[in-house]
């Protein structure tokens, strides 16, 4: 598996207008990088996307299917990412279809639209369940094609001779549904995956060579100190991104009082936007390295359940996930894994998720000390106020 991946930084016509809908960094401008996961068959579009730089790569995974593309997971179009695929329909054909594969991923589905507008005879195909918020909007009101617009399973499936779609879910979230469909890509021995699992190593994503600041501001102690730039800056930077990404609040991670950070705040050299003028309302605390450690990869991406999604998502359904993988297993031939976030592709045989399948069956499946406390403190509270229900799979029950 290239671990080298050559990946290529699209250019500067990076302007996404429509980014106040999901107001997320890096906002109106997305640079995107691109590369070849396997040749002739499968690429990888990505762009950055978090809180308060708090930043973690999103991905769009380009297939090669019978009639020309089919994009899983879109990101926003912006100049540069469309002349890309402009480049590839030349060589392989047109964008025949656009994938929407989860009903709960906001940040996945928020581009559909304008891809749609792009690329006007593509059929669009959405996992069953759509929902908004706060309003359930119909998905023509959000911007949604109807003519064009099909949904996995009720309405068939694409590129059945070539891709097997696996459903993990619906489960009951309480103010929607969580289900996610993934695409194996039979000539590619590809597994495209959304959101249920992520592969973290402990070199940054490339495409923060683009920009480092996100990786250079939380690699610092106090908000006094300037945003230094070396290898192993970058590192501490990420490593301490992902436990952010992952736990929302990780154990080690405290909060300074507010006199404190207005004291190291508005420094000589730290006056910019940019630098949030110094503002850095956090203390790590000695050990936190030790909690990165446990779900970053060393030599390689260490393949995983994304904590948020583990805590929050699936607490009480562990036996559908397990379900799910049963199902991943049995595919032919799988040889690599495409999540729409962090490290890919990711080295991913039938072995390797029989092993994965066997490691979360036996570790603790809702953790709630440590790292875990807050994400099992939200978990608590939104089953006390009856947000999400005890029982996720009984709702979508046969
Ligand atoms: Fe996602």
């Amino acid at each position: 598996m290239p671990t080298n991946l050559r990946k290529y930084n699209l250019g500067k016509n990076n302007n996404w207008f429509w980014w106040p809908l999901f107001p997320l960094y890096p906002y109106g401008s997305r640079s995107t990088t691109f590369s070849e996961i396997v040749a002739n068959q499968v690429w990888s579009f990505e762009q950055l996307q978090g809180l308060y730089y708090v930043a973690v790569p999103i991905r769009m995974t380009v297939l090669k299917v019978s009639k020309g593309l089919m994009l899983i997971n879109p990101l926003p179009p912006t100049k540069d990412l469309i002349t890309a695929l402009r480049g590839l329909e030349k060589k392989y054909g047109p964008v025949v279809s656009i994938v929407l594969p989860t009903a709960s991923g906001l940040e996945h589905k928020i581009s559909m639209p304008a891809m749609a507008r792009v690329f006007s005879k593509a059929i669009l195909w959405v996992c069953p369940g759509q929902w908004s918020f706060p309003l359930s909007l119909p998905l023509s009101w959000l911007g949604f094609p109807a003519e064009r617009t099909r949904t996995l399973l009720a309405d068939g499936l694409p590129f059945k001779g070539s891709c097997d779609w696996i459903s993990l879910g619906p489960i009951d979230i309480g103010l929607g549904r969580f289900q996610e469909i993934a695409c194996y890509h039979k000539d590619s021995q590809s597994l495209v995956v959304t959101d249920a699992l992520i592969g973290i190593e402990s070199e940054p994503p490339q495409i923060f060579d683009l920009d480092p600041t996100p990786l250079l501001f939380h690699a610092r102690e106090t908000g006094d100190q300037l945003l230094n730039d070396s290898p192993d800056i970058r590192k501490k930077g990420w490593a301490r991104l992902v436990l952010f990404a992952s736990y929302l609040k990780p154990n080690k991670l405290k909060i300074p009082p507010i006199n404190q950070v207005l004291k190291n705040s508005f420094k000589p050299g730290l006056r910019t936007i940019k630098s949030h003028f110094g503002i850095y309302p956090f203390k790590w605390e000695k050990g936190w390295e030790l909690s990165a450690n446990e779900i970053i990869g060393k030599e390689k991406p260490l393949i995983q359940v994304a904590p948020v999604i583990k805590r929050l998502v699936f607490p009480r359904a562990k036996i559908e996930f397990l379900r799910w993988l049963d199902e991943l297993k049995s595919l032919s031939g799988m040889k690599r894994l495409i999540p729409a976030h962090y490290s890919a592709p990711i080295a991913f045989t039938k072995e390797d998720c029989i092993a994965l399948r066997k490691k979360i069956n036996f570790a603790e499946w809702s953790p709630s000390k440590n790292n875990w406390s807050f994400l099992d403190y939200l978990d608590g509270s939104l089953l006390k106020q009856g947000v999400v229900p005890k029982n996720p799979l009984e709702k979508f029950r046969d």
